[in-house]
């Protein structure tokens, strides 16, 4: 069974878990200067993270954000760990569909319901979030959140740390710069 370290033990950190869960892996501790009294795991710090690591655990992040500024913290501090030598796992809920030919960066995330089609790449980080769909051949950048049941349709480029609003649709081709806002329930192009 793999073992995981949650970076962060919020409500966006409730679904993450199910996740792994579902697949068959199990929390054996979390980071996270609160206590998180539903996660039944060992509450460490950034020593004792390393030390797990050490042994063999991998890391996953919780933390999730709404907000493209909060995106982009997010990322950041996913790359300090990254650049301390931390890797994080990609997470696949089991009641999502990922196509065998879609790329998945490190420590993507996409939870329950979601569709990931042929040829999309999902940037490290980045969060596709229940019931969120992306079609053929659009690439969703570093750190960004397909909120849930936003559409991203095909051949789309979202930039990194962007905010793709709960049920937005993206029509076919779209360009998003870095650190976009579309707002939930809106279309892009309007
Ligand atoms: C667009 C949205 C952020 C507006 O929120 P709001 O509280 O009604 O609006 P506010 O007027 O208080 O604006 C909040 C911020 O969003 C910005 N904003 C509002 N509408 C915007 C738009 N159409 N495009 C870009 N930015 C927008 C505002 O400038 C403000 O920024 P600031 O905090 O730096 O001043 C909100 O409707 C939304 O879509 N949020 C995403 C919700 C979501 O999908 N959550 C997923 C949970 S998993």
């Amino acid at each position: 069974m793999t073992k995981y370290i949650l970076i962060g033990a919020g409500g966006h950190a409730k679904a993450v878990v199910e996740a792994i869960r579902g697949a068959g892996g199990a929390i054996v501790a979390y980071v996270d200067p609160r206590e998180a009294a539903w996660l039944n795991a060992a509450r460490i710090s950034d020593d004792g993270l390393a030390a797990e690591v050490a042994a063999g655990s991998t890391v996953v992040m919780g933390i999730g954000g709404v907000e493209t500024d909060s995106l982009a913290k997010r990322l950041a501090l996913l790359q300090t760990y990254r650049s301390a030598g931390i890797p994080f796992r990609a997470v696949i809920h089991p009641a999502a569909y990922v196509s065998p030919t879609a790329v998945l960066g490190e420590g993507a995330i996409v939870l329950a319901g979601a569709v990931v089609q042929p040829g999309v790449s999902i940037g490290p980080g980045a969060i596709i979030n229940t019931l969120a769909v992306v079609e053929h051949d659009s690439e969703i950048g570093e750190g960004s959140h397909v909120a849930p049941g936003a559409i991203v349709l095909g051949g789309c480029r979202i930039g990194e740390c962007c905010m793709v609003g709960a049920g937005a649709v993206i029509l076919p081709g779209a360009m998003i710069a870095d650190h976009s806002l579309v707002p939930a329930g809106t279309r892009y192009p309007s």
